[in-house]
C-alpha cells in the first residue's frame, strides 16, 4: 500500500493561507485540514515518500519564522493511503445550517422533511464548500433571508456549489457560478445534478470579470479579503438597482478595511447588515 510522508501542525486560520502557500512551494501532494475546538486549525501537509520530511520540516519552519507566521506542534509521521472520499462519507453526519438548511452527504432526506429543513446533497471532494465553514454557513444564513423567486444570482467563488445550490432551492431562476479551479467547477457540477438543480445554473472556470456588463439581483462572493477589497468596485458594477451583494470570508480587519472602502471611494453600496460567526464576518451591501 502507499505511504505518504506527513507534516502537521496547528495555527490560527487567519495564517492558514501563507501556511498552505509555503507547504504549496514545497511541493506537498495535498493539505488537510481540521478545524480544533480551541478555534485553531490543525493542518496536516502530505509529501512523497523519497522527501526527507525531518529538512521539509526545518525549511518550513524557517519560512513561517520569515514570513512570521507563528506554529504550534510541529510534527512529522507516516501513513499508508486511505480512500478519503470513502473516509469523508463515513465520517459527515448530515447537519443543520441555520434556520433552513439540512447538509447531507447522501441523499437520504428523510431527516430533513423531519425537521423541515431543505436539503443539499454534497460531496465537497477537494473542492471548498463542506457547510461546516462559518464563512460559507454565513451566506446561507444571508441567502435564507432573501426573496430569491425569479430572481438572478451570481455566485463568485463557487467551490462545491453550496450557494448556487441553496440559492436555486429558493426559487432563484437563473444562477451564475465561476471558479477559477477547474476541478472545484467539476465538483461543483456532480452536485448540481446531485441537487437536480444543474437546469438553472450555468457554470464556468474563470473570474466574474469575464462577465461584461451583465446585471444580476444577488452576488455571493465566499472569497479571500484580499480579493474583495480589490474587486468591490468590478462585483458592484454587476449588481441590479435594488440588487444585494453578499461578501464572506473576511475576518474583523478585512470587513473594516471594506466597509472604510466602500464610503471613502463613494462606492454606490448601502451596508445593510455586518454578520458575525466565530471570528469571520459577512457584509451585505444593497446598490
Ligand atoms: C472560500 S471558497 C468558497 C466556496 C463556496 N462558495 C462556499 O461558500 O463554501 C472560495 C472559492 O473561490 C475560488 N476563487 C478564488 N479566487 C477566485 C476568483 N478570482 N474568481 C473566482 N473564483 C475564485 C477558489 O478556488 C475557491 O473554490
Amino acid at each position: 500500500m502507499q505511504q505518504w510522508h506527513f507534516l502537521q501542525f496547528s495555527l490560527h486560520p487567519r495564517h492558514l493561507e501563507s501556511a498552505s502557500a509555503i507547504v504549496a512551494e514545497m511541493g506537498t501532494r495535498g493539505i488537510h485540514e481540521q478545524p480544533l475546538k480551541s478555534g485553531e486549525v490543525l493542518l496536516r501537509a502530505y509529501f512523497d515518500p523519497s522527501t526527507d520530511i525531518c529538512r521539509v520540516r526545518r525549511d518550513f519552519q524557517a519560512l513561517c519564522r520569515e514570513s512570521a507566521v507563528p506554529l504550534a506542534g510541529c510534527a512529522t509521521g507516516i501513513e499508508a493511503e486511505k480512500d478519503w472520499l470513502r473516509e469523508w462519507r463515513r465520517r459527515m453526519k448530515p447537519f443543520p445550517v441555520g434556520a433552513r438548511w439540512w447538509i447531507s452527504p447522501g441523499r437520504d432526506s428523510s431527516r430533513a422533511t423531519l425537521q423541515n429543513r431543505i436539503p443539499i446533497w454534497l460531496e465537497p471532494q477537494m473542492a471548498f464548500g463542506s457547510g461546516t465553514h462559518e464563512s460559507t454557513q454565513l451566506c446561507l444564513e444571508v441567502l435564507e433571508t432573501l426573496p430569491l423567486t425569479g430572481t438572478t444570482v451570481l455566485d463568485i467563488g463557487t467551490g462545491s456549489g453550496i450557494l448556487a445550490i441553496a440559492a436555486a432551492k429558493l426559487g432563484a431562476e437563473s444562477i451564475l457560478a465561476c471558479d477559477i479551479d477547474p476541478a472545484a467547477v467539476q465538483v461543483a457540477e456532480s452536485n448540481l445534478r446531485r441537487n437536480r438543480v444543474d437546469q438553472r445554473i450555468r457554470l464556468f472556470t474563470g473570474e466574474a470579470d469575464a462577465l461584461g456588463g451583465r446585471g444580476f439581483d444577488v452576488i455571493l462572493a465566499n472569497l479571500d479579503g484580499n480579493l474583495i477589497g480589490q474587486k468591490l468596485k468590478d462585483f458592484g458594477q454587476h449588481l441590479k438597482p435594488e440588487g444585494r451583494l453578499v461578501l464572506s470570508g473576511l475576518l474583523g480587519r478585512d470587513a473594516t478595511r471594506i466597509r472604510r472602502s466602500a464610503r471613502t471611494r463613494n462606492l454606490p453600496l448601502t451596508l445593510l447588515e455586518d454578520l458575525a460567526k466565530g471570528e469571520w464576518r459577512c457584509l451585505v451591501f444593497c446598490l
